[in-house]
């Protein structure tokens, strides 16, 4: 095992789940309730530069440019050092990470930034990971980065342990049109992180029901993936969706992540299902609405959406590829 001399530089791409990751059967491990699967898209990505330096104090973290103070993210430090104990190694790492999701985007970093990181941070300290491990790796910094490593559409196996924990590419090399349109309807930090919206969405008499729905989504979900048929993914997605945030309507206390543009965007996005068009909505830990349509539905929906939301709040990706090194 050598530290490399040179900076290590690591590109993920995000992704969002069709069957979502919303509860921890442990906290410490990030070990899920349930199997998840998700889509990596292709323009928002994370990308992170890692060199270990014998004259460093602490780690050195340099995120979007703004030097962070020894005690700001803890959660990278606390990463950081999960990968010195594997690598049997004291130093610590000049880290530069930089998010190329548009400001405007509304989607989560922390599955891109957690999956560039630990693949940078594994290869810098001279851990020779396969991708299984990386993916395990990258859990441990946050759950949806399991899903990271890979492109096109993944699965994460909840397991039952560290090592039985990973995300296998169900996908890679997606040969179907299949899109997702952003509608983000508010850019506001989130006010209930998902860590705590998933523990607290874990007093609901309904969670069991959560994990055994999701559980039950997996299969069908794979072979309407499979089939390329855009109307069972969707329709699997979306119902998916309501049911996770069912979790938090009837959480103690109860709250939600919708406001009153995503209930608009789903009514929207209803109208068009009525008229034919084929598509489904999806929500995160966030108010932010994605749509899963084909790619010739794309123009004809934007067009029923542009009245309600600006050309500015409307996004279109495709799927994207897993972790690479530059
Ligand atoms: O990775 P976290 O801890 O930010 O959790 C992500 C949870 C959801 O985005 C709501 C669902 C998912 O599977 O990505």
């Amino acid at each position: 095992m050598t530290i490399s001399q040179t900076p290590v530089i690591a590109k993920a791409h995000t992704n969002i789940a069709l069957v979502k990751y919303w509860g921890k059967a442990d906290e410490h491990l990030i070990l899920p309730t349930n199997d998840s699967i998700s889509m990596t898209l292709d323009h928002f990505y994370t990308t992170t530069s890692v060199q270990f330096d014998a004259q460093l104090a602490a780690d050195d973290i340099i995120l979007d440019g703004i030097k962070l103070p020894t005690d700001g993210q803890q959660r990278i430090r606390q990463f950081m050092d999960l990968v010195r104990q594997r690598a049997h190694t004291d130093l610590f790492a000049h880290i530069e990470t930089s998010n190329h999701v548009p400001t405007t985007a509304g989607l989560a970093s922390s599955a891109s930034g957690f999956a560039a990181l630990a693949g940078a941070a594994a290869k810098a300290a001279g851990l020779n990971l396969t991708r299984r491990e990386l993916s395990q790796l990258a859990r441990r910094g946050s759950g949806s980065a399991t899903r990271s490593i890979f492109g096109g559409f993944v699965q994460w196996h909840a397991g039952h342990d560290d090592e039985s924990s990973f995300a296998e590419p169900l996908d890679e090399k997606v040969d179907w049109p299949i899109r997702m349109i952003a509608i983000v309807v508010s850019q506001d930090e989130k006010k209930i992180g998902s860590r705590h919206g998933m523990k607290q969405s874990q007093t609901s008499p309904f969670f069991n029901d959560w994990v055994k729905q999701a559980n039950a989504d997996i299969d069908p979900l794979r072979t309407a993936l499979l089939k390329k048929d855009i109307n069972r993914v969707g329709s699997i997605a979306e119902h998916n969706a309501m049911c996770m945030h069912a979790t938090t309507l009837s959480a103690t206390p109860p709250f939600t992540y919708f406001n009153g543009d995503t209930i608009k965007a789903m009514q929207l996005i209803n109208d068009l299902r009525s008229l034919g068009l084929n598509c489904y909505y999806t929500m995160d830990a966030g108010p932010n609405v994605k749509v899963i349509c084909l790619a010739d539905e794309v123009d004809a929906i934007l067009d029923h959406l542009r009245p309600a939301f600006g050309n500015d709040q409307l996004v279109v990706a495709k799927p994207g590829p897993g972790l690479t090194y530059l």
